[in-house]
C-alpha cells in the first residue's frame, strides 16, 4: 500500500466518521423493539407476524377496540404507538425507517 493510498484512507475515515456517528444517532435503538417484542413471544410464535404495516394496523385496531379481542385489546394499550411500530418492525425483520 502506497503512502498516498494510506493518506486517502485516513482522509476518508476522517470525513466518514462523524457522518456515520450522526447517522447512528438518528436511528432508533434496534434493541428497543426487540425488548418490547419479547413480551409477545410468550404467547405467539413470531412466524405469523409478517408484514410490518399489516401488523401495526392490527395492533392499533386492538388498541382502539376496532378489533374485538380478549387479551390483545388490554395488552396493546400498554404500549404507545411508537412502541407498537417498533414491535411491528421487529417481527417483520425490517429495520425502522
Ligand atoms: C397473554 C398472551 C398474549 C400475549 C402476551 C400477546 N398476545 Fe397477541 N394474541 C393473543 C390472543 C389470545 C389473541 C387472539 C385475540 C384475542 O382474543 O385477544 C392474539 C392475537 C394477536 C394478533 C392477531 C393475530 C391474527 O391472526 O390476526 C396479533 C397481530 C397479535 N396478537 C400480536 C401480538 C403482539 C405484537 C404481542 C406483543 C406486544 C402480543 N400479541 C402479545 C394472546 C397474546
Amino acid at each position: 500500500m502506497s503512502a498516498r493510498t494510506i493518506w486517502l484512507l485516513l482522509a476518508g475515515l476522517a470525513a466518514g466518521g462523524p457522518a456515520l456517528a450522526q447517522l447512528h444517532q438518528q436511528l432508533p435503538d434496534p434493541l428497543l423493539g426487540r425488548n418490547w417484542a419479547a413480551g409477545c413471544t410468550g404467547c405467539h410464535a413470531s412466524d405469523w407476524l409478517s408484514g410490518r404495516d399489516a401488523l401495526y394496523a392490527t395492533l392499533l385496531d386492538f388498541k382502539s377496540g376496532r378489533r374485538p379481542a380478549t387479551v390483545m385489546q388490554q395488552l396493546s394499550r400498554g404500549y404507545d404507538d411508537e412502541q407498537l411500530r417498533a414491535i411491528a418492525d421487529h417481527f417483520s425483520g425490517r429495520p425502522a425507517p
